[in-house]
């Protein structure tokens, strides 16, 4: 627990260690963990290639570090409760002693299967125990996971298992949700059509009825019969890859963001100790799906390295109704508690009634993530869910980095609503120009950059370092560049503006207007699309589309909805436009380049200023688009 900023001296004081001696600072959090084998070095690096590597040549298994160090004195303490969709369900408490020997029948399992390092394994599952099972078994055996989100369709799924190349994939019946009961293996098994895939492990969940490949498909269930609930972990290499976390950008398909095993393991359970005070004993619920780097890093990983107590929740936040946040967190006296701008947002719209017959007493902090919170959201939630009396962390990170980068440490930095506030000690954030320039002292807005490499940061993209290399450090020379835009303001406090490059953040959820303009144009109507986002009452930003398409006999409601319907197909219904307009050109230059600025501003709606339009092959198009503004 020395590790522990109680203070906002004590976190200046941290904060200039790690700055002015960066090795020495990490070498001592990394002391508190089991390596198997010291590191020779802390760290080697370059942010030319860029290569990133934290304690050299470590030996370790992350998973000792969640159960054999912490058996003897934290067997029988919850380690994941499982609150289930319908609350008439039971749910189940598994305590460190249980998750321990499920992880190891399930890793003897896989073992079993032929699985064996390093290979790819895909988790495509809903939340239950089991997905954190699948997680840790493979780290158990040195295996490579990739969690793939459920709600992706078959095509998304697919793409993604054969970047990879996975071996196996892990998979369920179905999956409930709110009053939903959704076919999952039956997405599998479109998605394995055009695939080498030989081992698919299924774990029932619904009951429903699914088909059973011979010799490929088997049932969680079987294959664990008979297996051993212990075993020794396998011994890895502090850089080998942990997981793999496909994520979209800017450009092409998503990539596969690569974490490795030690610096990963230091900096998640530094950080949520540290971000949110975590106390022994306590109940901590993060209400994201493992699908997402929020719940590797804020679900499983970082509270199991902590020994906490960690709730894992299969439903909705509206299911059976607005309150069911409140019921579960009276439930299980939950004292952390976690989630997103989006989920505030679309409860605020339910007003207060719900919240009135839960007590809220045990909760100590409120946590937020995916996009930045609205101070009216942030009062809400403030007001009415922490009863003005716990702090709020708007916590700032990105798939990439791994873990929290710019959060309050809860109850010591003194907060400011819509303010991620100050960079947590060992990230040194910078702001930079349009040309690259840093920009010093206080009152400043420019794009946001890290100048020095932490622990949780990705290694590369799967199977193309050059990409990574393109995408993230290559913008700003010698600094990894985030995407987002940033001010700093007069007292040194960060605020995050939201991205400067053709991504849009849709309920905390990231999509690249490339790949859903991309998936548009797979309509066979459709002749060019152009995607922008727009403000959204409750998902932050909405999704529209600019369409160019020959209408054939059909009426625009039915093409509309079939473009929806093929962006479903392509990606996953998160990815459906809010709203399609059709046009019949869009606004280029001549050199052909879309104007975006000018789509943007119609689809928020400020049409008075379209700015410098001169440079447009045909001015008029502009016209026709805001007369037909959706
Ligand atoms: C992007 C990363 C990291 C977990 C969830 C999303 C935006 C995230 C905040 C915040 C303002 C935020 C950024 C970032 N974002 N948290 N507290 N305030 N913006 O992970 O899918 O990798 O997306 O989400 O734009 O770049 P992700």
């Amino acid at each position: 627990m020395s590790d522990r900023i109680h203070t906002l001296s004590g976190y200046f004081h941290e904060y200039q260690k790690s700055v002015t001696e960066p090795e020495k600072f990490w070498a001592r959090i990394a002391d508190s963990f089991h390596w198997q084998k010291r590191w020779d070095k802390v760290l080697e690096w370059d942010f030319e290639g860029p290569d990133i590597k934290w304690f050299v040549n470590a030996k370790l298994n992350i998973t000792e570090n969640i159960f054999e160090k912490h058996l003897y004195t934290l067997g029988d303490r919850a380690a994941i409760i499982w609150e289930p969709n319908d609350p008439n369900e039971e749910g189940r408490t598994i305590t460190y002693r249980e998750l321990y020997h499920e992880v190891c029948r399930f890793s003897n399992a896989l073992k079993a299967k032929g699985i064996k390092k390093g290979d790819r394994v895909i988790i495509y599952m809903p939340m239950v125990p089991e997905a954190a099972v699948a997680m840790l078994a493979c780290a158990r055996i040195g295996a490579i996971h990739s969690v793939v989100f459920a709600g992706f369709s078959s095509s998304a799924l697919a793409d993604r298992v054969n970047d990879c190349g996975a071996k196996a994939i892990l998979t369920s019946d179905g999956n409930y949700r709110g009053n939903k009961k959704i076919g999952v293996k039956s997405v599998v098994d479109e998605a394995l059509e055009k695939s080498s895939v030989d081992t698919v492990i299924v774990y029932q969940r619904t009951g429903q009825e699914v088909t059973m490949k011979e010799g490929r498909d088997h049932w969680w269930h079987e294959v664990i019969e008979g297996e051993e609930d212990t075993n020794k972990a396998e011994v890895m290499d502090s850089e080998d890859m942990l997981f793999i976390l496909y994520t979209s950008g800017s450009t092409g398909k998503p990539k596969g963001v690569v974490h490795t095993i030690g610096g990963y393991m230091v900096y998640t359970k530094y950080s949520f100790e540290n971000v949110f005070q975590y106390s022994p004993g306590d109940v901590y619920w993060c209400t994201a799906d493992i699908g997402w780097i929020t719940g590797h890093s804020y679900i499983v990983y970082g509270p199991l390295l902590a020994g906490a107590t960690s709730i894992m929740f299969e439903g909705v936040p509206t299911y059976p109704d607005a309150g069911r946040f409140w019921a579960v967190c009276e439930k299980y006296k939950v004292n952390q508690f976690y989630t997103a701008p989006t989920a505030i947002r679309a409860l605020q719209a339910h007003g207060t009634d719900p919240i009135e017959p839960y007590d809220l007493s045990s909760l100590k902090v409120l946590g937020s993530v995916g996009e930045p919170i609205n101070e009216e959201a942030w009062h809400w939630y403030h007001t009415h869910i922490g009863k003005t009396r716990c702090p709020i962390v708007d916590t700032w990170w990105q798939t990439e980095t791994g873990g929290i980068m710019v959060s309050p440490i809860a109850g010591i930095t003194p907060t400011k609503p819509a303010y991620a506030t100050l960079p947590l000690p060992g990230i040194q954030l910078c702001i930079v120009d349009n040309e690259g320039k840093i920009m010093t002292g206080n009152s400043v807005e420019g794009n946001l950059c890290i100048c020095f490499p932490w622990p949780g940061m990705l290694r590369t993209t799967y199977g193309d370092h050059e990409r990574c290399k393109q995408t993230y450090f290559s913008t700003y020379k010698g600094m990894y560049f985030t995407g987002d835009g940033v001010k700093r303001d007069h007292d040194g406090y960060y605020r995050i503006l939201g991205r400067v490059d053709d991504v849009i953040n849709v309920s905390g959820h990231r999509m690249g207007t490339a790949e859903v303009e991309n998936a548009i144009n797979e309509h066979p109507l459709v002749i060019e699309s152009a995607v922008v986002g727009y403000p959204h009452e409750v998902k932050g930003q909405g999704i529209y589309a600019y369409v160019i398409s020959d209408m054939k006999n059909r009426t625009e409601e039915n093409l509309v909805n079939e473009i929806k319907d093929t962006v479903s197909k392509i990606i996953g219904p998160i990815a459906k436009p809010d709203k399609i307009q059709i046009v019949s050109g869009l606004p280029k230059t001549r050199s052909g380049k879309i104007m975006r600025r000018i789509l943007r501003k119609v689809a928020e709606g400020s049409l008075d200023n379209m700015g410098d339009t001169s440079t447009l092959l045909d001015p008029e198009v502009v016209t026709e688009i805001i007369d037909g503004r959706k």
